[in-house]
């Protein structure tokens, strides 16, 4: 638990940014089962390189009944519109090569198990990756299409379909070896205040996550239900798109999202969230 002392400190922070952080609440009690099979670890001890947290809770904890009950049932999941139209594009043929998705890797079941370690270190490509940098890498040099926009339509229903057939996983993602300096890299980016209000994520997702802002209940930012439908924009979201808003809300200069200090924030966002389920397509307001 929080320390009152530690609350109030919250509290003038945002206050002092202009937010009206009115009250706190803790994540509730609701277990989340897809589909009555998929049961989803929304609650775990924190990974161990995690200093200041104890235990993380997924957003879906964060969210009202109504919201979070859309999430219970593929019928109900508006992503799953999305998610459908990716299961076609997985099997069409596109590019100079003549080539679909499923010409080299068959059934789309062949990448369970994937979202659960990306972003992830490339021997190939000796650098961190995330799944649209892959994906895209496939589309431009094994199937001689076009690259899709990285957070656009196309690309977020793949990662959406991709995503599902891994969900219930915990997510696993490396962060020594290789890929370490860009761990460290994406720590530091959290952990930095930016912008005119000067926060930085930790602000929020760790010192704050419960509290109340802008009729909104502040999660931990974790980010193991991505791509998530928002009821807000009626699509789905990727990760960098979700960066990019929350740095803005700072109404700071963001990155840009596919660029190398996102892709560092990614890998160490997702690593926060270490031993959480996979649940991505989920449903956020
Ligand atoms: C011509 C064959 C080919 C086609 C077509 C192809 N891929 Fe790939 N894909 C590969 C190979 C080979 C790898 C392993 C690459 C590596 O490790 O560097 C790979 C790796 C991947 C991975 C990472 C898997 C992992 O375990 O890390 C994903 C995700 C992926 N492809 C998605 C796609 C998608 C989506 C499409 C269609 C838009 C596609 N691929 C089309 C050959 C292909
Ligand atoms: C001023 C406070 C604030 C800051 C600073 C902030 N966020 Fe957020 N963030 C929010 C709010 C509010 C939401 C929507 C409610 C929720 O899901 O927590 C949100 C949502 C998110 C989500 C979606 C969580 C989910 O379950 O769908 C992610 C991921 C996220 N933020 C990451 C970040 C990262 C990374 C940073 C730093 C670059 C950051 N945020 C900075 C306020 C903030």
């Amino acid at each position: 638990m929080k320390q009152p002392i530690k609350l109030k400190g919250c509290i003038a922070i945002l206050a002092a940014a202009g937010f009206a952080a009115v009250a706190h609440a803790d994540p509730d009690e609701d277990q989340l089962t897809v589909n009555g099979e998929i049961e989803m670890v929304t609650e775990v001890d924190a990974p161990a390189h995690m200093e200041n947290l104890d235990t993380i809770y997924s957003g879906w904890r964060f969210r009202s009944d109504e919201t979070q009950a859309f999430q219970m049932d593929d019928f109900d999941n508006p992503a799953m519109i999305f998610v459908e139209a990716a299961a076609e594009t997985w099997d069409i043929a596109d590019g100079f090569e003549g080539k679909s998705c499923s010409s080299c890797h068959n059934d789309i079941e062949s990448m369970a198990g994937v979202r659960a370690v990306y972003p992830k270190w490339s021997e190939t490509a000796g650098e961190v990756r995330t799944l649209e940098h892959q994906i895209n890498d496939c589309r431009e040099n094994r199937m001689g299409a076009e690259k899709w926009k990285y957070t656009g339509g196309d690309m977020a229903a793949m990662v959406g379909l991709i995503s599902s057939v891994s969900r219930g996983l915990p997510i696993n993602v490396a962060i020594d070896g290789p890929a370490q300096e860009t761990w460290e890299k994406g720590k530091e980016i959290y952990y930095t205040r930016y912008g005119q209000l000067e926060l930085s994520c930790a602000n929020c997702h760790e010192d704050s996550y419960g509290m109340m802002i802008r009729a909104d209940h502040l999660s931990q930012g974790q980010i193991n239900g991505f791509p998530t439908y928002r009821l807000k924009n009626t699509k789905l979201n990727s990760v960098h798109a979700r960066f990019k808003g929350c740095v803005r809300d700072t109404r700071a200069h963001t990155f840009k999202p596919g660029g190398p200090e996102f892709i560092a924030l990614e890998l160490y966002v997702a690593s926060r969230a270490n031993g959480l389920s996979v649940e991505g397509p989920s449903v956020r307001n």
